[in-house]
């Protein structure tokens, strides 16, 4: 199958049939030569969320990730910059980093005890000044891009990248224009869900509410599925749904959280190529979505709530559970598409370009960075 994308003649039939509905072959949801040409020619290369600045404020505070198949580690140095590194040890390979998060003056690896400035410099090499011809400058880590947004890192693989701005285009001035101030939020949760789903499969569940009605009845109390707006963009695509009268009115029957106060809509936005942003109706929240990919059938979804200083503990905690119910409903969702989709009496499925085109979109860009 992965040979078959490859072939011009095959992407060219393939893109045909995504714009009349039909969707990607079921088999590279589970095809491991598909899931590693998406390490290579996705997440080896493309902008993805990391995590928060608030995260890395004071120098030597870091925390590490890893970006498809490349470990990461992202830090604050002593001038305050923000770096990011392959954290990978440039004596044999280890990773470098072994922990999640924390906060060195220096950076030293685990196996050797090669030790690295917060620049990257090579610092020390033990035993290694007798050796004939060692230079320790040429063995600095390798620097990676990052860049923010507001509150948000991103870290590229790529080290020739084009700028951030590329791929974000209007991003920020939509969110900006929800009336959210993105400086004024802060983490008070983060949960994290690992799926037995292929990626795909999670971010195509995102990317629709025509299974809303279906699936969650606590999100449709609040917000009206009929009256729900997908709008489609270069690398990112948005959808926005009002508050339902009877939740404004406070007369839904399961009123999930306090819905009073700041932003009335709901704003949805996919970012390529595993990130969301959702801002729900209600008092200053963003809550950040990021999945994974860990194997062919696997994925770690990272949940990050944050809120506005003045949402109080109560409301976190409300809002929390709601979102944690929906997510609980979207897992057994994606799992069983995956179980469908390994079947082996799945092909092309159909979608209903009404409500699933954010997920053409999607679907598009997957093949086009896969052709
Ligand atoms: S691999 Fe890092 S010091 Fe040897
Ligand atoms: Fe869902």
């Amino acid at each position: 199958m992965a040979v078959e994308t490859t072939t011009n003649r095959a992407g060219d039939a393939l893109a045909e049939s995504l714009d009349q509905g039909y969707t990607l072959p079921g088999a590279w949801y589970t095809d491991p030569d598909v899931f590693a040409r998406e390490r290579d020619h996705i997440f080896r290369r493309a902008w993805q969320y990391v995590g928060l600045a608030e995260q890395v404020t004071r120098p030597g505070d870091f925390f590490t990730v890893r970006l498809g198949a490349v470990p990461v580690v992202v830090l604050r140095d002593e001038q305050g910059a923000l770096r990011a590194f392959v954290n990978v040890c440039r004596h044999r390979g280890s990773e470098l980093v072994l922990a999640e998060r924390g906060q060195r003056a220096t950076l030293q690896c685990h196996y050797h005890a090669w030790t690295y400035n917060l620049d990257g410099s090579l610092r020390a090499a033990p035993g290694m000044k007798d050796e004939p011809g060692f230079d320790r400058a040429a063995f600095p880590l390798i620097s990676l891009p990052v860049e923010t947004w507001g509150p948000f890192i991103f870290v590229n693989p790529d080290r020739h990248a084009a700028p951030l701005a590329s791929v974000l285009g209007e991003l920020p001035a939509l969110v900006a224009a929800t009336g959210l101030d993105l400086a004024g939020l802060k983490r008070r949760v983060r949960r994290t869900y690992e799926i037995a789903a292929n990626w795909k499969a999670v971010v195509d569940n995102y990317l629709e509410c025509y299974h809303c009605p279906v699936a969650h009845p606590s999100f449709c109390d609040l917000i009206d599925v009929n009256d729900y707006v997908v709008t489609e963009y270069d690398h990112f695509s948005t959808q926005t749904g009002a508050l339902k009268a009877s939740a404004v009115a406070g007369k839904s029957n399961h009123h999930p959280y306090d819905t009073s106060g700041g932003v009335r809509e709901g704003f949805y936005a996919y970012l390529w190529p595993n990130f969301t942003i959702n801002i729900y109706p209600g008092p200053g929240n963003v809550s950040l979505n990021l999945f994974l990919p860990l194997a062919v059938d696997r994925t770690l979804a990272v949940y990050d709530y944050c809120f506005a200083d003045a949402v109080s503990d109560e409301q976190v905690r409300d809002f929390v559970t709601f979102i944690d119910q929906v997510q609980e409903e979207d897992i057994v969702l994606c799992e069983s598409v995956q179980r469908g989709l390994g079947s082996g009496y799945f092909q092309r499925g159909k979608l209903m370009l009404s409500r699933e085109r954010g997920l053409r979109h999607f679907q598009r860009l997957v093949l086009r960075h896969l052709r």
